[in-house]
């Protein structure tokens, strides 16, 4: 099932989700209930978003068995790093969504800061402790992920990393894939960017479906979990009705040709 994941701790991941980055807080608490009602079963937070009391509000109004949806957050740790921070900002987190979170993540490496494999050592603690279920990381190179397997003895059950048609992550991916860590794709769309690429829209057109349907549907056959984001309801209905068509194996090969190594957002040794 490419909509449903298994991760190393032997939990699943529903391979598609919708993000919250930038989405405004007086549209917070409605897109997290048009997203679930549009089928969304997992919610990608963080703190420096800095909505997730909107969407604790949200996830109060909803009826759904909350065992159902997978709420995740991540730890910024820009002032701090050190483990009454982490702690600390977990707290609050959980405070602010007023319900478990089930997977937490390291938000940025910050490598010169070197703090990296302690923040894991805490993530690990408040797993053990049975305050999250999951743990995974983000923006973490091959190189991050290799020292926390070797320093600590346990992988990240995902890493969630800018992946999208022009910036493919293949190496990475194998490297995940050879781990049993889930790729997580942010920006999957590449902000909206590769939406107007004229191959993709070839595709697209020749499936009946939007740009943006034939590139999520590309990352959840390459095996990735996708979180895309939109404000509008019905981009966001329409973002998650990919389950009936597939692409081939020559649109999978047509992709691949669009690699640039494009970033849009920020790189790992770029946040520190
Ligand atoms: N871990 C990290 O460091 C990190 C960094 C960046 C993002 N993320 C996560 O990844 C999520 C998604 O990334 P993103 O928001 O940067 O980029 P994205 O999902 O690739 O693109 C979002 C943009 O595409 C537009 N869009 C979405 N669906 C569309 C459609 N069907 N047709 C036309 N336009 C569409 C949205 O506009 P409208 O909203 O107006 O529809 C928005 O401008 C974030 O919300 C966040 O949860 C994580």
């Amino acid at each position: 099932m490419i909509d449903d994941l298994q991760l190393l701790d032997g939990f699943r991941l529903p391979a598609l989700g919708f993000g919250l980055y930038k989405v405004p807080l007086e549209q917070t608490e409605e897109v997290v209930v048009a997203g679930v009602a549009a089928g969304y079963r997992l919610v990608d937070g963080a703190e420096f978003y800095a909505n997730e009391s909107q969407v604790g509000r949200a996830l109060h109004r909803i009826d759904i068995d909350r065992s159902l949806l997978t709420i995740t957050s991540k730890f910024w740790g820009e002032e701090s790093q050190d483990r009454d921070a982490v702690l600390a900002s977990f707290d609050a987190t959980e405070k602010a969504l007023g319900t478990a979170v089930d997977i937490y993540m390291i938000h940025w490496p910050r490598p010169n800061r070197n703090q990296y494999v302690d923040v894991w050592r805490t993530l690990i603690e408040l797993r053990d402790a049975g305050r999250v279920r999951s743990i995974g990381v983000s923006n973490f190179t091959k190189e991050h992920v290799g020292r926390l397997i070797d320093e600590t003895g346990e992988a990240p059950v995902l890493n969630q990393v800018e992946l999208h048609p022009y910036l493919q992550q293949r190496e990475l991916r194998e490297f995940h894939a050879q781990h049993g860590i889930i790729t997580q794709a942010w920006s999957p769309l590449g902000r909206g960017n590769v939406l107007e690429d004229p191959l993709v829209q070839e595709i697209a057109a020749a499936h009946d479906v939007t740009p943006a349907q034939a590139i999520i549907r590309w990352h959840l056959q390459l095996g990735n979990s996708v979180i895309p984001k939109s404000v509008n309801p019905e981009r966001l209905a329409s973002n998650r009705d990919v389950f009936g068509f597939e692409l081939t194996d020559e649109d999978m090969a047509r992709f691949e040709t669009l690699e640039q190594g494009k970033h849009y957002g920020t790189t790992p040794d770029e946040r520190q």
